[in-house]
């Protein structure tokens, strides 16, 4: 019986070449997974990964990269979601309930204390901000509706490099669970489960992309527990992720440690000559001697991302600073970073830590932060030494 095209190009008999072996990863998208029989149909469980069962619980692609970024990071179980923000969203849902309390570092990604001040506390959950290079202080705070401590290090934009070691401590005498948002160290720099974190997340969006051109986070653990509570928050919310946005994640995988090494190394080049201008009153990159944190980065870190900030000296007025972003050519104004392309984004500090006053001395002026991409390093100094005579006058 002849069938229709229509029925022919969906009923099609391809089927992949018996033998084919190849280290890349095939893209495998669908949204309905067939099922053999129903013993196969009522055997299969998601959770476990004893089979595929849905679209949005799994493709032999998306496991793949779940167990890769597992053991990027030296974890044993993944859940990919679709961005970096979905996974601090996930951590929450699934650890808290109405009349826990959560405790953020004052120098949290910002959209993740906002998470927090409008998601959560709609549900009941209640947060404050802790001071992530005080762990004495920290330990102090911890109560008995505290049921989760986030971490990141370095803090977002401000780049303290808290002692993680300590603040585990604190954590785990209390019994409250520590998350780590690791998208700075991307499984590189340090071995975030070896510290005793429970949970490690990630925007891969970041390095493990590479590219700029794909949103999505992960949450690993080594706790079978810990990752089958996640699990089921993931699949209650339907977090799932696009075979065509792994496959990219993972042709990119083999070349983070390279990359991850190239732009830290520009990076170092780039912050100690910016250090060493006039213009510029503090440096805040964990690597270098008087930056905050730095003997924790090394006690902890065998390298460092590209990203740094600095702080502009309050001489200078805020449109000096707009006017030296503005003419950077090669640092493109963007947000996100670990892409090909160097970004900048000046910062307003103020309405993210507080009037200058209330601010601890490294941030008394303007912050500007930058992100260093795959350009040569020379151009990029170039650029930032043309934008520095725009912005503030004098001589490059
Ligand atoms: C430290 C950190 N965590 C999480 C995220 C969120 O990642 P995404 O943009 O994929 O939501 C970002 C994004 O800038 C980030 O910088």
């Amino acid at each position: 019986m002849s069938r229709d095209l229509a029925t022919e190009l969906i009923h099609h008999a391809y089927a992949p070449p018996p033998g084919f072996d190849a280290p890349q990863v095939g893209v495998h998208k669908a949204s309905t997974v067939i099922f053999p029989s129903v013993a196969a149909l009522r055997s299969r469980d998601w959770r476990y990964k004893s089979g595929y069962t849905y679209g949005l619980h799994g493709t032999p692609t998306t496991f793949t990269l779940e167990e890769r970024i597992a053991a990027l990071e030296g974890g044993t179980q993944c859940t990919l979601v679709p961005s970096g923000l979905a996974a601090v969203a996930l951590v929450d849902q699934a650890l808290l309930a109405a009349g826990d309390e959560v405790l953020l570092p004052d120098n949290v990604y910002g959209p993740s204390r906002e998470l927090a001040r409008h998601e959560l506390a709609r549900w009941g959950i209640t947060h404050r901000l802790y001071d992530p290079m005080d762990a004495a202080a920290l330990a102090a705070m911890i109560g008995p509706r505290t049921r989760l401590l986030w971490l990141e290090a370095p803090g977002s934009v401000t780049m303290e490099f808290p002692d993680l070691p300590a603040l585990v401590a604190a954590a785990r005498a209390r019994g409250v669970t520590t998350a780590l948002d690791n998208t700075w160290g991307a499984g590189v720099a340090f071995q975030a489960f070896e510290l005793g974190i429970d949970i490690v997340m990630q925007a891969l969006t970041k390095f493990p992309s590479g590219g700029g051109d794909v949103l999505m986070g992960s949450v690993v653990t080594r706790d079978a527990a810990l990752h089958e509570r996640l699990k089921l928050t993931h699949m209650h919310l339907g977090l799932g992720v696009a075979g065509n946005d792994a496959e990219l994640v993972l042709r990119s995988l083999p070349s983070l440690p390279l990359r991850y090494a190239a732009q830290d190394r520009t990076g170092r080049q780039l912050a100690a000559w910016l250090a060493a201008r006039p213009e510029v009153r503090q440096l805040l990159h964990p690597a270098f001697e008087g930056s905050p944190g730095h003997a924790h980065w090394r006690a902890t870190c065998s390298a460092a991302a590209g990203l740094f900030s600095v702080m502009f000296d309050e001489r200078y007025s805020a449109l000096q600073v707009d006017a030296f972003v503005d003419a950077l050519e090669l640092f493109k104004m963007g947000y996100s970073w670990a892409g090909p392309v160097s970004l900048v984004v000046p910062y307003d500090l103020a309405a993210m830590r507080g009037e200058a006053a209330a601010r601890p001395a490294h941030l008394r002026g303007h912050l500007v932060r930058f992100s260093v991409g795959l350009e040569a390093a020379q151009d990029l100094q170039a650029d930032l030494a043309q934008a520095l005579v725009v912005g503030f006058g004098g001589t490059a």
